[in-house]
């Protein structure tokens, strides 16, 4: 057995793992002890990481295959990380709502490791809700109803033309001419390593359940969001360069806060591939 602490963060949910060095090759057994926390609580932070971006790659392809982000702006000669930055003069970030990363694609992305780069003085904290609380705290007349329904998650209102996100971004956003997937999942789906059930639908990618318009659909998506990010449900991670939080996409939901107005911050985030739902 390895030294490492494991520390909860919150009573929602969230660990940080300390007595671990990511620049470092991890054993097999360390790299298991991380791995057991990570599908046990969905979201994992690690404190004062001095990675350069192969360590940072090399730490992630433990976890699977690397998935290329087809919109975001990539950290230069490091196609397989993409550069999370907002800068100074920007107005809007990315990542600034309720969401999933990838739900929109067929087989979405199984987590997203984010290492801070630089951080504001004060402020752009990410916030993070659990999804399987969000699931299990449901009533057993919405849970049996939730069940059975499927929904269509989509790309193309958030990455796609005209809706002004490239500009906004400073171009860091970009192809909208590749925002074209649309993709049907359950909304309760079973995790694939855990077997926990959780709420599979986000604010921001999902755009109605299956068969339903998209005006029948708004209703019951508000009432889920304000369901799941009650505050007992949620949890928030302050930043500091070296800091990384590593999130699975199925099971948990996050929101970068864009409060910090004048000042730069910057990420490295690498996604790794995921498995079909259901
Ligand atoms: C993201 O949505 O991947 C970005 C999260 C963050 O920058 O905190």
């Amino acid at each position: 057995m390895s030294n490492i602490l494991i520390n909860p963060t919150s009573g929602s949910m969230g660990v940080e793992i300390h007595n671990v060095d990511l620049s470092k090759e991890l054993s097999d057994s360390l790299f298991s002890e991380i791995r057991e926390a990570f599908i046990e609580h969905g979201l994992i932070f690690f404190r004062d990481q001095e990675l350069t971006p192969d360590d940072h790659l090399r730490f992630a392809k433990r976890w699977g295959e690397i998935n290329i982000n087809r919109f975001f702006a990539k950290v230069e000669g490091y196609d397989q990380i993409a550069e999370v930055r907002k800068d100074a003069d920007q107005k809007i970030n990315i990542g600034g709502a309720w969401h999933t990363d990838h739900s929109y694609d067929q087989v979405p992305a199984m987590g997203s490791i984010l290492l801070a780069k630089e951080t504001p003085k004060i402020g752009g904290d990410t916030l993070f809700a659990n999804m399987y609380r969000a699931y299990e705290t449901l009533s057993d007349g919405m849970k049996k109803t939730l069940e059975s329904m499927k929904a269509c998650h989509s790309s193309r209102h958030v990455f796609g033309a005209h809706t002004g996100y490239s500009e906004a971004s400073n171009q860091r956003i970009g192809n909208p001419e590749l925002a074209t997937q649309d993709a049907i999942h359950p909304v309760i789906i079973t995790h694939p390593e855990s077997k926990r059930k959780a709420l599979y639908v986000n604010p921001e990618f999902t755009v109605n359940f299956e068969g339903w318009t998209v005006e029948e659909s708004k209703p019951l998506l508000d009432y889920l969001t304000e369901h799941t990010t009650q505050q007992e449900n949620t949890t928030r991670f302050q930043w500091e360069p070296g800091s990384i939080a590593f999130w699975d996409n199925r099971c948990t939901w996050h929101f970068a806060l864009n409060d910090y107005p004048g000042e730069t911050r910057l990420m490295h985030r690498i996604t790794v591939e995921g498995s079909a739902l259901s």
